[in-house]
């Protein structure tokens, strides 16, 4: 097992390692010590059903914490996107309510980003605040949306609009977990994964280019949680370096946006990074043969660099990301593999920029 310590404003360790499921009773009990506060437990009701021959993880955590001295209680909803809605969050908050949950007791959120981001909402948000711990159970959220302390929903005029910044008490990464993964989930934590390689370290992109994690998964999703950390301790609202971790993303999100969500997020940012690289290489920015590098390593992991969308298209969504600061929109660029730097461009610019045409 690995422990990363975040030295963010409430400090808390994230804990890596297979079988971590059924450690948690006694990892709680350290931060809990004797007393044992009511557990509000959500999920979404994929996680809530995943078993395996006799395993079941979440229904046996339920028990194993119970037998431990922890009042449980259980919120589960439909799995999937279109559940991190504020009006989820209702619901949770009715239930939260029913069952007492006061500031001294615990959200606990296992699931994926999903499952993290509405439950570290509702946990920033009940009673102006209760602590809450995250059992990430996706790639992408053991390597990012568990990392950080962003928490939020989504709202019909934009993803991940209304949110607070909350950090949790503890995060425990159950790689075993990830056994029950589709291979399309899984592909898309792999774009996250890729990213930390191209913007901070390029001794791990080199490490993704040689092929499928295998045994040496754990060590790359401590090597990702471990680079997070580094960008968040430095800047934990997201004012400047922070946004080094969106690369890939303006372009990968204006490509989900346009499939009306059919394609995923990995993909999508798969495509984005590849798609800057291309553009940077074209103006200088970036040493030639880097688009071509992020390009094979993401195909070797099963996702897309592609599209046929037309860049006005994408560009257009690209001007309403909220992330634009009034005309003008940072772009994350790469220096080289390994090092990413911020780019402003103004909104109107932008075109010309992904053609190649900025510069001249
Ligand atoms: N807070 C942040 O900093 C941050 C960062 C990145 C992404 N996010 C958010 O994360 C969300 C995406 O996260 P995600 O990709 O984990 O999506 P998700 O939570 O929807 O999970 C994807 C699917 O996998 C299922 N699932 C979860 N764990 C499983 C397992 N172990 N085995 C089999 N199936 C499993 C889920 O039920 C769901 O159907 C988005 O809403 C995004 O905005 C947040
Ligand atoms: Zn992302």
């Amino acid at each position: 097992m690995k422990t990363i310590h975040v030295a963010a404003g409430r400090p808390y360790d994230i804990r890596i390692g297979g079988g971590l499921l059924r450690e948690l009773p006694a990892l709680l009990t350290g931060i809990c010590g004797e007393r044992r506060p009511r557990l509000a437990l959500i999920t979404d009701d994929r996680v809530n059903a995943l078993a395996d021959g006799a395993r079941r993880p979440v229904p046996d955590l339920q028990a194993a914490l119970e037998a431990a001295g922890y009042p449980v209680c259980k919120f589960v909803f439909p799995n999937g996107e279109a559940s991190k809605t504020l009006d989820t969050v209702q619901k949770v908050y009715g239930f939260l309510s029913a069952n007492s949950i006061t500031r001294t007791d615990l959200i606990l959120a296992v699931g994926g980003g999903v499952v993290g981001d509405l439950a570290g909402f509702a946990a920033a948000t009940w009673l102006r605040g209760v602590s809450f711990v995250q059992v990430p159970t996706t790639l992408l959220a053991m390597v990012d949306s568990s990392v950080g302390g962003k928490t939020g929903v989504d709202i019909p005029e934009g993803k991940n609009l209304v949110g607070a910044f909350w950090q949790p008490s503890f995060v425990a990464c159950d790689t075993d977990m990830l056994s029950f993964l589709p291979a399309e989930t899984f592909a898309d934590g792999m774009a996250e994964v890729i990213k930390y390689g191209a913007i901070l370290d390029e001794s791990l992109f080199s490490l993704l280019e040689a092929g499928a994690p295998g045994d040496r998964l754990r060590e790359i999703i401590a090597r990702c949680v471990d680079l997070k950390r580094q960008v968040v301790e430095e800047d934990e609202r997201d004012r400047g370096l922070r946004q080094i971790l969106n690369f890939g993303h303006t372009f990968g999100h204006a490509i989900e946006k346009e499939s009306a969500f059919s394609v995923t997020h990995g993909q999508g940012v798969a495509i984005g990074m590849a798609l800057m690289a291309r553009a940077c290489e074209r103006v200088g920015l970036t040493p030639a043969g880097t688009a071509d590098r992020i390009a094979r390593c993401c195909a070797l992991h099963g996702l897309p660099t592609r599209t046929d969308y037309p860049l006005e298209t994408l560009c257009a969504h690209a001007m309403g990301d909220k992330k634009r600061a009034g005309d003008r929109l940072t772009l994350v660029t790469l220096e080289r593999l390994g090092k990413a730097t911020l780019h402003p461009v103004g909104a109107a610019e932008l075109p010309d920029f992904m053609k190649g045409g900025a510069g001249r």
